[in-house]
């Protein structure tokens, strides 16, 4: 058995690539960073070609590659170049987070488990068209998080265009029938959690959807989760470390709340990547990892 170093090769499409990538890498127990910022399509083939053909066919396991980057479709552009540049069992195990969205996403829709059945149930998610809600709702509206669909599943946006185009694209590749909800004043957003078993809250940082008196009001829903950890919180009451906290008859989770679950997701990803070299670890593989974990 080889007992070669764990080489993780770290691409990020931002100018700099994410320090809080690189040190949960570290902290996943790996042996050597190699990190490359600023990275484009057109570089990858090169890139992975030193990852693919450095270390002989019997020790490819020890090398991985991890996509970061706040530019979530960029990010999916490296790994989609990098998968064309892999042939037969000469490839390498890679692990895709853009911004943390794949990871919040499974932690996200596993502490909504933690609560209840999603499946039957009325799901809103504000902020839904942003890369994590768009997972949370694929996850929950794929076959991926539940064996019975919930009843509805609403994406939330200030511009209802927005939110039925990216409810087609989410459509096309589930086949559940999201619906688009327009929530671009308080009256609106309100309209759209009235019935709401449970409500996703995946604005951007530091963006209040909902405000002052929704959560002590008596159409609150049973479940609350609040993904923004920048102040203010993305739903009035709603404090960023709740974890299971019961605010009247609301159990609610704030991004602090979520994120044990979701660090602990990242760091077994890094190192079940080290296990193979044919893992491919994007929105679904990890989710389906976090439900190993939160057993
Ligand atoms: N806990 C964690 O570990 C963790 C990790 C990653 C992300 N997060 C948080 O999760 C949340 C979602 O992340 P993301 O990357 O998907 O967010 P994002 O892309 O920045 O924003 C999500 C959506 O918010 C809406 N939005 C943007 N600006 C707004 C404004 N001024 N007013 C109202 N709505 C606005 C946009 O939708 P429309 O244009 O369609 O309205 C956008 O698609 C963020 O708060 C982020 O900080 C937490």
């Amino acid at each position: 058995m080889s007992q070669k170093s764990k080489i993780l090769i770290q691409f990020d499409s931002d100018r700099h690539a994410s320090v809080f990538d690189s040190i949960v890498a570290i902290d996943a127990g790996i042996d050597h960073l190699l990190t490359h910022a600023a990275v484009k399509p057109e570089d990858i083939e090169s890139l992975v070609h030193g990852a693919m053909f450095t270390r002989g066919a019997n020790d490819l396991q020890h090398t991985a590659l991890f996509f970061g980057g706040n530019n979530v479709a960029a990010t999916e552009e490296l790994v989609r170049a990098t998968k064309k540049c892999f042939f037969g069992n000469l490839r390498v195990s890679l692990l895709s987070d853009p911004n943390g969205s794949n990871t919040t996403a499974a932690a996200a829709v596993l502490c909504a488990q933690n609560e209840m059945d999603l499946g039957g149930k009325n799901i809103t998610i504000l902020g839904g068209t942003g890369p994590v809600g768009q997972r949370i709702a694929r996850l929950i509206g794929g076959a991926a998080s539940t064996t019975k669909l919930p009843s509805s599943i609403r994406l939330g946006s200030r511009s209802l265009e927005k939110s039925k185009g990216v409810c087609d694209s989410l459509t096309e590749l589930t086949g559940f029938q999201f619906s688009p909800s327009e929530t671009s004043s308080h009256d609106s957003t309100r309209e759209s959690v009235h019935d709401a078993d449970v409500v996703f809250a995946a604005g951007a940082a530091g963006i209040e959807l909902l405000t002052e008196g929704w959560i002590s009001n008596d159409t609150a829903p049973a479940v609350v989760i609040d993904l923004n950890a920048v102040p203010p919180a993305g739903i009035f009451g709603v404090s960023v470390t709740d974890h299971a906290e019961k605010r009247n008859e609301t159990i609610c989770y704030g991004a602090i709340g979520v994120g044990g679950l979701k660090m602990k997701i990242h760091k077994q990803a890094i190192k079940m990547l080290f296990q193979t070299n044919d893992s491919t670890l994007e929105t679904e593989e990890t989710y389906r990892l976090g439900v190993e974990l939160n057993r």
